[in-house]
């Protein structure tokens, strides 16, 4: 947890022009700095950068957020490691409230660790260069020099003690012990883990090593052995070649998500870029929110088998709960007997991603696998098939998703929607952070309504809201709702003073995408109109609608009852003030 003082001040520290200028080049345009989108393609620049509002803005495909977010999405850092990649760079020092892991890290950090992988992984690359048979199975298996580097693909030789020579401190030091590049037996007598394998090794989204794995030559049992889990590796968080894969997932739009090493590496060698693998486990919900937060679509690609299938299943459910509206998850299975590795060297990089047409969609593959044994046109198979998908579909949280796979649902059992609610009641409200950061196309167009007026100017300004209180703001109303939170934050908290720096303390909460939409619909203003006169006639405006709800109320209760004395008052003091200058 790093304090949300601490955001604020990293805000106002950095520029978000430098910030973005380290990635992209920008150009001067006005008051505001443009660039081609890094997150999408385009010939003619409508990325823009403001200084005042130390906000980026696409206006092609809508992408905007605050330097903090810039770096997330462009380096598919997570906000934690975006904010100590930034805070690095201008020398500050990130204050945390700890948690268990992030102390581990930091342990482990203090300890050398990642400096001890690090030396392992040159020792392996060396050896690789020496050993002809090693050599020799790359080749076999049409892994080139180029991407054997790319990889940091190695070899751990034969023999008990090779990793001696790289670390003098190899008899006693615990903190080598964990890194599990070595083991201790009960005698208390060390060895290397890895012994007569090539050695792939495991970065992390910032490209550290932070694992090992090793295949046998030939055959010979475990065919992989991996690093065991450490300080450093949390293998249900992991994913092999992400680091790699960053920029062709960038430009192609998506992930393709495999089982092995091999698959991955031989993807990569046959053009196929952006293919991560799990680390011999499940795909967990950890690894679906990192991947979605580097793009929107999802290829799980499985074998052919029941064992695939299987796999592909468990995938999709724990992907359930970190799905988008945007997301786009597809389910492709390979003929029996082939794996990404086998099919991309016969079939090519062309032949690899013609099957993403015939890839199931999420919806597809949920609804084959529910529907599998049971008979439709029986009550009893339709009844089975509801309370099937009944715990799956309460965990998707993208609300337009969800209500696809119910009308989905209702198709299949012949129930109405109506029916169908009665069994599985729907959601009450959609869940506003869960809703299209990524998509303004999806934006219907309206006249804003004046809370979200005033949000706008209050974003341009944010002095202006200092002092101001609005009575009888509606909690229902996702703008009203958002303006009363930002007025009470910015007469909290007098450091508050730019967009982002509001973004950023609603980050993660409902009020974020109101915002962020806000901040997104005033780039374009510059210096257009006053906007403080504005800001006092729109506040002029909600005010006295809300005194006429108020008076409205209260006149339409006197219909009915007799109104008590404290409702007298009230209405002739809401009635005079109305005619008040
Ligand atoms: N795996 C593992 N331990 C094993 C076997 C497999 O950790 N004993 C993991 C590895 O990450 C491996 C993946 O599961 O890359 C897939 O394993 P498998 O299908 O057995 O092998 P392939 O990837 O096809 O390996 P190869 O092509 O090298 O034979
Ligand atoms: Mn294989």
């Amino acid at each position: 947890m790093i304090p949300q003082s601490f955001i604020q001040e990293l805000l106002n520290r950095l520029d978000i022009v430098d910030v973005v200028e380290r990635y992209v080049p920008l150009k001067k345009a006005g008051a505001n700095y443009v660039a081609c989108c890094p997150f999408h393609n385009e010939k003619s620049p409508s990325f823009s950068v403001s200084p005042t509002k130390q906000f980026y803005h696409c206006f092609g495909c809508g992408v905007h957020g605050s330097a903090i977010s810039f770096v997330m999405e462009h380096q598919g850092l997570s906000f934690p490691e975006a904010v100590e990649e930034l805070a690095k760079s201008i020398g500050l020092p990130v204050p945390h409230e700890t948690t268990q892991r992030e102390q581990e890290t930091r342990a482990a950090q203090a300890a050398g660790l990642p400096e001890m992988m690090l030396q392992a992984l040159h020792f392996y690359r060396e050896q690789l260069k020496h050993s002809e048979t090693a050599i020799q199975y790359f080749k076999k298996r049409g892994v080139s020099g180029e991407i054997a580097a790319r990889f940091g693909l190695g070899y751990a030789p034969e023999g008990w003690q090779n990793l001696e020579k790289v670390f003098p401190e190899y008899a006693q030091s615990q903190a080598l012990l964990e890194t599990g590049l070595i083991i201790e037996n009960d005698e208390g007598r060390r060895y290397d883990r890895f012994r007569d394998r090539v050695m792939f090794p495991i970065l992390n989204a910032r490209g550290n090593v932070i694992g090992f794995g090793g295949r046998v030559l030939g055959v010979g049992e475990p065919k992989y052995l991996n690093s065991p889990e450490t300080s450093l590796f949390l293998k249900g968080q992991e994913l092999y070649g992400l680091f790699q894969a960053r920029n062709a997932i960038r430009a192609s739009g998506r992930v393709v998500v495999v089982e092995g090493y091999m698959d991955v590496v031989a993807l990569a060698q046959h053009g196929v870029g952006y293919a991560v693998a799990t680390l011999g486990t499940a795909t967990t919900p950890t690894h679906v929110q990192k991947l979605l937060r580097a793009t929107d679509e999802i290829i799980f690609c499985f074998d052919g088998d029941s064992a695939g299938r299987r796999a592909a299943w468990r995938a999709l459910e724990n992907a359930l709960g970190a799905l988008t509206d945007n997301a786009r998850l597809l389910f492709l299975f390979l003929p029996e007997g082939e794996d990404p590795d086998t099919y991309v060297r016969q079939f090519g990089q062309a032949g690899f991603e013609a099957n993403f047409t015939n890839a199931l969609t999420f919806s597809q593959f949920l609804f084959k696998e529910l529907t599998r044994d049971l008979d439709l046109t029986t009550d009893e198979g339709r009844a089975k098939l509801v309370q099937s998908a009944k715990p799956l579909i309460e965990k998707v949280s993208a609300p337009a998703l969800q209500m696809m796979i119910r009308k989905r649902l209702a198709e299949l059992t012949g129930l109405s929607t109506a029916e169908l609610t009665t069994l599985l009641p729907s959601p009450k409200e959609p869940r506003a952070q869960e809703t299209q950061r990524k998509s303004p196309q999806m934006k219907a167009r309206r006249a804003p309504s004046l809370p979200r007026q005033l949000l706008r100017m209050v974003l341009q300004q944010p002095d202006l809201a200092r002092g101001i209180q609005i009575e009888g703001l509606d909690d229902t109303s996702p703008d009203e709702r958002t303006l009363h939170a930002v007025l009470a934050l910015l007469n909290r908290d007098p450091n508050i003073s730019t967009p982002p720096a509001i973004l950023e303390a609603f980050r993660g909460m409902p009020e974020d995408t109101v915002l962020s939409e806000a901040i997104g619909e005033t780039l374009a203003w510059e210096g257009k109109f006053d906007v403080a006169q504005e800001f006092q006639g729109a506040l002029e405006q909600l005010r006295s609608s809300a005194r006429q709800k108020r008076i409205e109320t209260l006149l339409a209760l006197a219909k009915t009852q007799a109104l008590s004395p404290e409702q007298k008052q009230a209405l002739t003091r809401e009635l005079s003030a109305g005619r008040a200058p």
